[in-house]
């Protein structure tokens, strides 16, 4: 089929890549020159694993093309995706301009041939609708001869970053909201090999054996719902287990024993049981905010979704407390930050834990370092400008008061702690993940602190904490 994706962000640069892969020609539009640019030299914009691999073989194939031109690419396309993006207002609702600037430009430019518009930005419950009245109200304003006929179907995106292109061959279900059966016929055919799993040449596919991924077909407004109702139950799932976590604390339980019991139980799952600093990212803080605004809208308090954002906010600066309680004062201290983006294996800043915990460090004085795989400059978020990006452990952990983790990169496992240690002025962890073996960290020499975990150390460590000192730790310790 004839595919035009228009905007080619984390969600619409993986769905044309892998549109193309499975065989359709598929022209992905973005009103960044720049971006497209890169992306005609074969380069991806973003870091996704996989991706540049397959969309280099992609285009070898003659199946994927770039282009700022949307008008030719409407034109030319039987099937049109709006993947731009749709970020969260101050108000908590979502900025929709960006779907109806292209809503506009798809009726501008759509022409005889019968279309199917796919909305998979993740929009407001209702976008579908509207963006058909917007296309509606452009052809009718063309006054043309014969009205070209198109369709509209939400077909929301559940990748995960890090793992999008996995997801999007593997997906654990696909949703399609819409009302005509020739729209939603379409759609399925152009997902085929992926609901029947037959796409080969890479070796994505988990399991052949497995049945065709269920197609899940509803109406619009019930798509649309689905997206954030998932966002928001994930979301909620976390901040439930940071809560019980923050009991942990104080009973004296370990969250991870804790998590291991209940998500044994299959009604419950030990998926998104990890207790740490929070969630964050481009999508579960705007889409749990929307979902809230929208209920507002119609007169319903979601008490729920509040309470999992309240609990949120407080788990981000969860990690001040526990520096606060080991180091005393912060103004003037070195803090050393193991990660920056919300997680692992993407480059993505957008809303991460690491961004709340900067600003406060820097409003209580904090001299903040910080290492991360991907984010080696500044220019990926202002606020990295008040920072000091560092490339080795060791400079890291070099005259740090204290360390954080604040994101799970696979790396941060097998560092040389027992060196690291010895570099810093206090050894002391925060670990934001609970990713790192407590007993191997306390053995390493450093006093480690858990989230919802008992904390462990080295008691000439935790004596000198204790007393308020923390000079000269390192020469004991050693
Ligand atoms: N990022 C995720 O993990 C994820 C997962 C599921 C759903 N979503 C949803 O998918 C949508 C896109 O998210 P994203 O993270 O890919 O966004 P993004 O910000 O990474 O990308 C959006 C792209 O759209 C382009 N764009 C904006 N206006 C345009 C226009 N008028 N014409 C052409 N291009 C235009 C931008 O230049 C940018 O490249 C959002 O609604 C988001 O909520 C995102």
């Amino acid at each position: 089929m004839r595919v035009c994706v228009i905007g080619t962000g984390y969600v619409g640069l993986v769905t044309g890549v892998c549109l193309a892969h499975i065989g359709h020609q598929v022209i992905c539009v973005d009103n960044n020159q720049a971006k497209v640019e890169l992306m005609r030299s074969g380069k991806s914009p973003i870091y996704e694993p996989s991706l540049p691999e397959i969309m280099q073989l992609a285009m070898q194939a003659g199946n994927l093309e770039f282009s700022t031109n949307i008008n030719s690419a409407i034109a030319n396309s039987q099937i049109l995706f709006i993947a731009v993006g749709t970020p969260a207002l101050p108000t908590g609702e979502s900025d929709t301009s960006y779907v109806q600037a292209v809503a506009r430009a798809i009726g501008l430019g759509i022409n005889g041939e019968y279309k199917v518009i796919v909305n998979k930005s993740t929009v407001p419950i209702g976008s579908g609708d509207w963006v058909r009245q917007i296309i509606n109200s452009e052809i009718e304003q063309r006054k043309l001869d014969t009205i070209p006929q198109f369709d509209v179907i939400s077909n929301p995106e559940f990748l995960r970053e890090g793992s999008a292109i996995y997801d999007t061959f593997n997906p654990d279900r696909i949703v399609l909201g819409g009302s005509s059966e020739k729209a939603i016929f379409l759609m399925q055919e152009l997902y085929r090999p992926i609901i029947e799993r037959k796409v080969s040449g890479i070796n994505y596919i988990k399991d052949l054996s497995l049945p065709d991924v269920p197609v899940v077909v509803t109406d619009l407004n019930s798509a649309e719902t689905i997206k954030y109702a998932a966002n928001s139950f994930l979301a909620t799932k976390i901040s439930f287990i940071n809560e019980v976590a923050n009991i942990c604390d104080r009973v004296g339980a370990d969250i991870t024993q804790v998590a291991q019991g209940i998500g044994l139980d299959s009604r419950i799952g030990n998926k998104f049981l990890q207790a740490g600093i929070g969630w964050g990212g481009s999508c579960f803080p705007k889409d749990v905010s929307a979902l809230i605004h929208t209920a507002t809208d119609y007169g319903y308090d979601a008490k729920l979704l509040k309470a999992t954002v309240k609990v949120n906010v407080n788990q981000r600066l969860l990690v001040i407390e526990k520096l606060q309680q080991v180091l005393k004062i912060l103004k003037g201290k070195t803090i050393g930050l193991l990660g920056l983006t919300f997680k692992p294996n993407t480059d993505d800043l957008r809303d991460a834990p690491a961004i709340n915990l900067i600003q406060e460090l820097n409003r209580l004085g904090a001299k903040v370092k910080a290492y991360d795989p991907l984010i080696q400059s500044s220019q990926h978020h202002p606020i990295l400008s008040t920072i000091k990006l560092e490339n080795t452990p060791e400079s890291l952990a070099n005259g740090c008061d204290a360390l954080v983790l604040v994101t799970d990169w696979q790396e941060f496992k097998y560092w040389n702690y027992v060196q690291l240690a010895k570099l810093m002025n206090t050894p002391v962890i925060i670990d934001g993940r609970n990713y790192l073996d407590a007993n191997t960290m306390a053995a390493a020499g450093f006093y480690y602190i858990g989230i919802g975990r008992p904390t462990r150390g080295n008691s000439l460590v935790a004596k000198r904490l204790q007393q308020g000192n923390s000079t000269s730790l390192t020469t004991q310790v050693a």
